[in-house]
């Protein structure tokens, strides 16, 4: 979810305001992805990295995380969202660990759509933490240990991942898990990426071939390379 910040900007309004519109733009997308029947989503909402930011930013990104939880959960559980929140707690405040965990808690039941908010995420932080894990237990680092050691073990990998904001960039999100996701890039800045947007990016990933290091015959069955019977 790119674009917050220059959305504001663009409006002479200071950041925080484009990531209140960004809130907006999620509750949107959550809804229009159960209506579209996807059982997975999953976001990136706040980096390793983005703690470099201004103090009065980031002070003002958790405080919309705690203040959109409070409000959010009731429809979001009548909804059928099952909400996770993936990424290091460590150094996240007492006041918004204690709100993560509730919202798991009071959505754990739910099963119409899977959740997932990267909040203090990196896709290395992800992969040397599983690597840590298997070292910890003594087990061999294979594909399969590996990936069962990784924060989202409970979803399987990305199909389609969406970057709004005009950046053509992973920017360190779900890089064990994209091996083969379709990657599509959009021009929307985040609080913009409305139900059309999400049709086109669907519409983009109907129309590829998605064939994870096979020839495009071998896609249909093998019927071309088969013999009659
Ligand atoms: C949202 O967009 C990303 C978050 C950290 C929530 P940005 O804040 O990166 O917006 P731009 O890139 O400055 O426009
Ligand atoms: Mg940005």
């Amino acid at each position: 979810m790119d674009g917050n910040g220059r959305w504001a900007t663009r409006r002479f309004l200071p950041r925080v305001a484009g990531h209140k519109q960004g809130v907006e733009a999620l509750r949107r997308c959550v809804r229009a992805c159960i209506d579209r029947g996807v059982g997975v989503l999953t976001v990136f909402a706040f980096s390793s990295e983005n703690w470099n930011r201004p103090v009065e930013e980031v002070s003002g990104l958790m405080e919309l995380m705690v203040g959109a939880l409070g409000r959010e959960i009731p429809k979001l559980s009548a909804d059928g969202v099952q909400l996770h929140f993936i990424g290091e707690r460590g150094g996240l405040s007492e006041r918004i660990i204690a709100s993560l965990v509730r919202a798991e808690g009071l959505t754990a039941h739910n099963s119409k759509l899977v959740f997932n908010v990267c909040f203090n995420y990196g896709g290395r932080w992800d992969i040397a933490r599983a690597a840590a894990q298997l070292a910890a237990r003594g087990e061999a680092p294979t594909e399969a240990n590996l990936d069962r050691a990784m924060a989202l073990s409970h979803v399987p990998d990305p199909d389609l991942f969406i970057r709004t904001g005009a950046e053509q960039r992973l920017s360190n999100f779900l890089l064990w898990q994209s091996a083969y996701a379709e990657l599509f890039f959009s021009d929307k800045l985040w609080p913009e990426f409305d139900e059309a947007a999400l049709d086109a990016a669907i519409a983009a990933y109907g129309s590829r071939e998605r064939r994870f290091g096979k020839t495009s015959a071998q896609l249909d069955g093998g019927s071309r390379d088969r013999q009659p019977a």
